[in-house]
């Protein structure tokens, strides 16, 4: 493949399963599973995806993904994201799915795994994917179900690689979650969590401070907050960071104005990452086209970010040099 052709490899560490449905999936997975959805027509639901912050985009995310009923859905829906994710470079990734999202309406953790893992499976040899598989709790919901939903995923011995904090942030500070941070470290589990997205500098804070989170996910709230900013380069802490997601959730006005140079200048260390795709307007290869285009960014920059994902992944060392491998190749594709 020569430069024009090969996409930038990379790892996507910050994906959200269920922010994967593109519409054309919601409406036959409402027509072949009897759900009854407030929109009926592509244009309809199309038009519904003009945000004006993020609870307004999570209400429409959780409204689709009551779509998902059987381990059939949830395996077409993670074997899409693979197919898209591959297509555009991305050779490892680190998804995430929701656990009350579904399990409040009934549908029990066995058949959202059972359906994720069929196709998380067949990745490597389908996709040249390899992955991770992340839970996430609702910080807008009660702590102690999230704390009685990990123990039954341990207990059930799950497969699951680590959790995550998602969902309505203002309000909902780390703190109340310590003791969901403390059971899943103590059986092994990675640990991450969204924090400065639309919450302050504090919440990035006190998700390394009280949850001991490996990453933070998106994180740019961090920047109001010099010392913080030094810590997390000095810690070399991994931020996720989302730039279409950013601009559609209007947490920033244009992506002219995205924080990504100053992220870069000060030597955080970031990677690229697509958050919810089909809500945000692409993939992958979608963000890193965007910045790169925004931001004139150069082979060497693009590499860096490269590299950060991989090293920012939860892979091994030869799942890290493999990668790292591939990078080597695209560098030498220039
Ligand atoms: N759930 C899906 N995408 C999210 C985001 N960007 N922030 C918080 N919760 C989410
Ligand atoms: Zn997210």
């Amino acid at each position: 493949m020569n430069g024009s052709t090969m996409h930038l490899p990379i790892a996507e560490l910050h994906l959200h399963l269920e922010g994967t449905l593109e519409p054309e999936f919601i409406l036959e997975a409402a027509a072949r599973n009897g759900v009854e959805l407030p929109w009926t027509s592509l244009a309809d639901l199309r038009s519904r995806y003009d945000f004006t912050d993020l609870q307004s985009f999570l209400d429409l995310l959780y409204t689709n993904l009551e779509v998902l009923q059987t381990s059939r859905d949830f395996e077409q829906m993670t074997r899409d994201y693979l197919r898209r994710a591959s297509a555009g470079g991305v050779r490892h990734a680190e998804v995430s799915f929701d656990a009350q999202a579904h399990l409040l309406r009934g549908i029990p953790l066995e058949v959202v795994l059972t359906g994720i893992h069929a196709a998380l499976d067949a990745g490597e040899s389908e996709f040249g994917i390899t992955s991770k598989l992340i839970v996430s709790f609702w910080r807008d919901r009660p702590a102690s179900e999230a704390v009685e939903i990990l123990q039954g995923l341990i207990d059930s011995d799950a497969r699951i690689d680590g959790i995550g904090l998602d969902s309505a942030e203002v309000g909902y500070p780390p703190a109340l979650f310590v003791e969901l941070y403390d059971l899943a470290r103590s059986h092994g589990l990675h640990v991450v969590a969204h924090a400065g997205e639309e919450g302050p500098a504090q919440n990035v804070a006190d998700s390394l401070d009280l949850l001991k989170v490996e990453r933070i996910d998106h994180g740019n709230n961090c920047l109001d907050d010099e010392r913080l900013v030094a810590r997390m380069v000095a810690e070399r802490v991994p931020m996720t960071v989302c730039p279409l997601s950013n601009v559609r959730l209007r947490t920033i006005d244009t992506l002219a104005r995205h924080p990504l140079p100053v992220m870069l200048e000060k030597g955080l260390f970031i990677s690229i990452n697509s958050d919810d795709p089909a809500y945000f307007g692409g993939y992958a290869d979608a963000n890193v086209a965007a910045v790169t285009e925004q931001f004139a960014l150069d082979d060497a920059t693009l590499e860096l970010l490269a590299r950060n994902s991989v090293d920012a992944s939860f892979l091994d060392a030869a799942g890290k040099a493999r990668l790292h491998g591939e990078i080597d190749d695209w560098v030498r594709s220039r």
